[in-house]
């Protein structure tokens, strides 16, 4: 049977957890940061929305599994970073990238290729895209960018679970640890009940101490 005294000592624990996790004590993992890479837009499209599977002007849509990725942008204690901008950019159903270094401009005119967005009042951001294909020397992903109040520029990219070319991706395999890939790798569930054929993940950027400024 427990003692008075063990009861006791479990309960204080139990209440300075409580102190921890309501003060933002809990530190939550942050999102390992990656380069941009080379295939930043050099000019930002005209149509540059949250949807990139339709670009304005084209009859579209673009060719690809049309994906929805969702998430939040939080600090490392958990809360919302209000008036984040969130940026994606990838290659489209062929491989190619809207971006003049990659191989002569083949990318399909239908797909956007890079959209951007501001989270809403909870934090929350969304994206309408296609799923990532996999381009020759890297395993599929979406680039992010995030231009948050107080913080510097972060940059990373968004995998997907069980891609088989995950494991020997030279920049996959840089992210050290597997709760930080674990955060980088998103679950794309069937999501026909937003859109028939489509999938949909969620994924939480949170971002480091590191980069706040001040
Ligand atoms: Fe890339």
């Amino acid at each position: 049977m427990a003692s008075r005294r063990s009861i006791l000592i479990a309960g204080m624990a139990l209440a300075g957890a409580g102190v921890a996790a309501r003060s933002g004590l809990a530190a939550m993992v942050p999102t390992p940061r990656q380069a941009r890479g080379p295939f930043y837009p050099v000019d930002i499209p005209l149509d540059a929305d949250n949807d990139l599977v339709s670009v304005a002007g084209r009859p579209g849509p673009a060719t690809g599994q049309v994906t929805h990725v969702f998430g939040r942008v939080l600090d490392q204690a958990g809360r919302i970073i209000r008036e984040s901008v969130v940026e994606i950019w990838q290659c489209d159903a062929f491989g190619f990238y809207h971006h003049p270094g990659d191989r002569g401009g083949k990318a399909d005119a239908d797909f956007q290729g890079f959209g951007k967005t501001m989270v809403d009042g909870d934090g929350r951001y969304r994206f309408r895209t296609i799923k990532p294909v996999r381009y020759p020397g890297r395993t599929p992903h979406i680039h992010f960018a995030v231009i948050a109040p107080g913080y510097r520029t972060f940059s990373t990219q968004m995998y997907v679970a069980g891609e088989a070319g995950n494991a020997g991706d030279f920049l996959y395999r840089r992210i050290r640890g597997e709760k930080a890939r674990a955060a980088v790798t998103v679950d794309l569930r069937a999501a026909s009940e937003i859109e028939n054929a489509a999938l949909a993940g969620t994924f939480d950027i949170v971002l480091p101490n590191a980069l706040k400024l001040g």
